[in-house]
């Protein structure tokens, strides 16, 4: 089993979760060995039981103020003990003084070209600007929204008839990849961060990060 091991913030499905969890025991390039989610009801927390890998609720709405509720998540980030920490559907936003302490060692993924569509509803915002491309970004999480240095991109063409649900699947196919890809290179010490530049097999590799095509990824493993 790899000693490399993942702390995997949740809020939702859990589809990116479970695509990490099943990356990680086919590879073995790392372990997840904590799971926490902000919301009680969400499946993910159930795909996290199945896989036997521990969950903890730290549920927003029983703190007062975000302090304390970043407090109690800081706890359990801790004692997990993980090399990284990754936010996957996390929907919370987060203080410049939390996401300090994990500098460096804390991903997001996020369902846009960015530094485009930051925030809510990207596909539908994609569809309405007329927009030609899209995809998702994996970033390093810095204290502003959406923002922080980008490891990786996955981008496809628009089609005429693609809806907002076709850009979400597609959106979903490629994360599933991409997120247990990347989390692999840092696990295997291939990924480093200098200042805004990120460096794979030490090469820079330029503001958008690596970027893939869809056709790429096609025939990986989801
Ligand atoms: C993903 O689309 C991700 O880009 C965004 O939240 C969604 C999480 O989906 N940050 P899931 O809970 O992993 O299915």
């Amino acid at each position: 089993m790899s000693t490399f091991s993942v702390v995997v913030l949740i809020g939702g499905s859990g589809s990116n979760l479970q695509a990490i969890i099943d990356w990680a025991k086919q590879t073995n390039q790392f372990t997840v060995n904590h799971v926490i989610s902000h919301n009680p009801d969400v499946f993910g927390i159930q795909r996290a039981e199945k896989a036997n890998i521990p969950v903890t609720v730290v549920n927003h709405r029983e703190y007062d103020t975000r302090y304390a509720f970043e407090l109690a998540l800081q706890k359990v980030i801790d004692e997990a003990q993980a090399d990284l920490v990754v936010l996957a559907g996390f929907m919370r936003i987060l203080s410049g003084d939390f996401v300090r302490l994990y500098q460096h060692k804390m991903l997001n993924i996020h369902p846009s070209l960015l530094p485009h569509y930051k925030g809510l509803n990207t596909h539908a915002r994609v569809l309405d600007a007329a927009e030609s491309w899209h995809g998702t970004s994996v970033h390093y999480v810095t204290p502003e929204l959406d923002d922080g240095p980008i490891i990786a991109q996955v981008k496809f063409a628009i089609q005429a008839d693609d809806s907002a649900n076709d850009l979400k699947a597609k959106v979903q196919r490629a994360e599933h990849w991409i997120y247990p890809t990347v989390i692999g290179w840092i696990a295997e010490n291939r990924l480093k961060q200098k200042e805004n530049n990120v460096l794979l097999d030490g090469e820079a590799l330029g503001p958008l990060g690596r970027q893939f095509s869809f056709q790429e990824i096609e025939g990986t493993p989801t």
